[in-house]
C-alpha cells in the first residue's frame, strides 16, 4: 500500500522492545515517559493473534465486515454510509460526504456500547452546516491570517470564512466535497479508501492535489488514518480529521470531567483572531500544561488571557515526540479512554467552544456547549506566513505522508 505512514508506526512499536503497558503515563519526567509510551498497537497485534488462534471459526474476511448503504446524494453525486465492522462487534461508521467519520461505537467498562462522536443520522445534518464533525479537513486545516500566503513570490488570495481570516480550507473545502470511495480488499482489517481530486486554483490554492485518506478499523479499536497529497505544482497542506469525542457518548453531558494527557511542553499562543502570534511558550506553570492528567474543566475558566482568547481551549499544542502516543483523554465514569498517535508536529485541542445547542445530532441529540472536544492532529496555524514553523510546503517531488491513530480502550 503506498499509504504506509501508519504501518510503519505500527511497524516501529511492534519492533521496539518495550514492555506492553499502560501506554500513557502522568509521570513528570519526559525522558521517562517518552521510554512507557507504547502505543496500543502493540497490545492490539497481541489480542488479535491470541483471538485468531482460538477461534478458528471465526473465518470472516475482513472485506465482508464492511457494508455500503446509500446516504443520500449531493450535487449529482452518490453519498454512501459505510459500516465497518471489527472481530469484536464494534463499529465505526463512514461517509464519503467530507470522508467523514459518523460514528464510532465503542464499549465503556461495563461493555455497554454507546457512540462516542458527534455526528448526524442523516446527511441533511452534514449538509446544512455542521461544525465539521468527523470531517477531514484541507486543503489547509485551521487558519490563514487574512487568507493571503505568498509561495514561491506569488501572494494567493483566499476566501475570508472565519472573519478576518480564512478557515478550514476555505466554504467549499474537503470537508464539502463528495469523495471517491473504495472499500479495501485484502488488508489485515476492515479499511475504506477516500480520494478526492481538487482542481489547480479551487478555493484558491494552487496545484492540482491528489488527497487520498484510508481509514482502517483494527480489532483493538484502533481507528487508524493514513492521509497522503500529492500535487503537480508547489503548494501547501494542512490536513487533518475534525471529530468530536464526548467518551460519555454523543449527547449525554459535557466533557468538562474528561481527563486529559498531552505531551506537549509548548504552545501556540494566538491573537484575538486565534492567528499565533509566532511566541512558542513553555506550557509550565499555565493552565495549558497537560504533561500531567488535569481535567479539560479543572482551569478552563481560569484568569489567563489565552483562554479569554479562545473561549477556553482552542490552540495548537507543539508535540514533543511526533511518532509517540502524544494525547489521551479519560472518562472516569464510563472508563473510556481515547489515545492519539501520529508524525504531525502539533495537536489542535478544541473544548468545543462554539457548539450552542443549535445542532442535533445523533438519536436526536443536542450538542451543547463544551458537549464535545477535538484533538486534531496538524501542522500549526497559519504556517505559510509563519516561517519559522515547520515547513507545509509540498511538490511534486515532496507529496505529505501522515498518519493518525484514535485507539480507544477502558481502565
Ligand atoms: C478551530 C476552532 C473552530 C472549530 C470549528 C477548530 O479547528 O480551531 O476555532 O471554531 O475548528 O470550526
Amino acid at each position: 500500500m503506498d499509504i504506509n505512514a501508519g504501518n510503519t508506526l505500527i511497524e516501529k512499536t511492534v519492533n521496539s522492545n518495550e514492555t506492553v503497558n499502560c501506554i500513557f503515563t502522568t509521570d513528570k519526567n519526559k525522558a521517562q515517559m517518552k521510554n512507557r509510551l507504547i502505543s496500543i498497537t502493540a497490545l492490539v497485534l497481541v489480542m488479535a493473534g491470541m483471538a485468531s488462534c482460538g477461534n478458528n471459526k471465526n473465518t470472516k474476511k475482513y472485506n465482508d465486515m464492511v457494508t455500503t448503504e446509500s446516504f443520500g446524494s449531493f450535487e449529482g453525486k452518490d453519498v454512501f454510509l459505510y459500516t465497518l465492522r471489527n472481530k469484536g462487534g464494534d463499529v465505526i461508521k463512514l461517509t464519503n460526504y467530507g470522508a467523514a467519520i459518523v460514528e464510532i461505537d465503542v464499549p465503556d467498562r461495563d461493555g455497554n456500547r454507546d457512540n462516542v462522536t458527534l455526528g448526524y443520522d442523516s446527511l441533511s445534518g452534514y449538509l446544512n452546516g455542521d461544525p465539521y464533525f468527523g470531517k477531514v479537513v484541507g486543503q489547509y486545516a485551521n487558519r490563514i491570517a487574512k487568507g493571503k500566503f505568498t509561495l514561491d513570490g506569488t501572494e494567493y488570495t483566499l476566501a475570508i470564512n472565519n472573519a478576518p481570516n480564512a478557515l478550514h480550507g476555505g466554504p467549499t473545502g474537503w470537508h464539502s466535497r463528495v469523495w471517491e470511495a473504495e472499500v479495501l480488499e485484502g488488508t489485515d482489517y476492515p479499511a475504506v479508501r477516500f480520494t478526492y481530486h481538487k482542481p489547480d486554483m479551487e478555493e484558491g490554492y494552487p496545484g492540482n492535489v491528489m488527497a487520498e485518506v484510508v481509514y482502517t478499523w483494527t480489532d483493538a479499536d484502533e481507528i487508524i488514518i493514513d492521509y497522503k497529497v500529492t500535487t503537480d505544482r508547489m503548494t501547501i497542506v494542512n490536513i487533518t480529521n475534525h471529530a468530536y469525542f464526548n467518551l460519555h457518548g454523543a449527547g449525554n453531558g459535557d466533557i468538562l470531567d474528561h481527563e486529559l494527557t498531552i505531551a506537549a511542553s509548548a504552545f501556540t499562543p494566538v491573537d484575538p483572531t486565534l492567528i499565533p502570534t509566532g511566541e512558542i511558550r513553555a506550557v509550565e506553570g499555565t493552565p495549558f500544561d497537560f504533561l500531567t492528567a488535569h481535567t479539560m474543566g479543572e482551569r478552563i475558566n481560569d484568569d489567563y488571557e489565552q483562554l479569554k482568547l479562545g473561549n477556553g481551549y482552542d490552540h495548537n499544542f507543539v508535540i514533543d515526540n511526533p511518532g509517540d502516543v502524544v494525547a489521551e483523554a479519560y472518562d472516569p465514569s464510563s472508563g473510556r479512554v481515547l489515545h492519539v498517535t501520529t508524525d504531525q508536529p502539533g495537536i489542535q485541542l478544541y473544548s468545543g467552544n462554539f457548539l450552542d445547542g443549535t445542532q442535533t445530532g445523533h438519536g436526536g441529540k443536542v450538542y451543547n456547549f463544551r458537549t464535545g472536544f477535538c484533538f486534531e492532529t496538524q501542522h500549526f496555524p497559519d504556517s505559510p506566513n509563519h516561517p519559522e514553523f515547520p515547513s507545509v510546503v509540498i511538490t511534486p517531488d515532496e507529496p505529505l505522508l501522515t498518519s493518525t491513530i484514535y485507539a480507544f480502550s477502558v481502565r
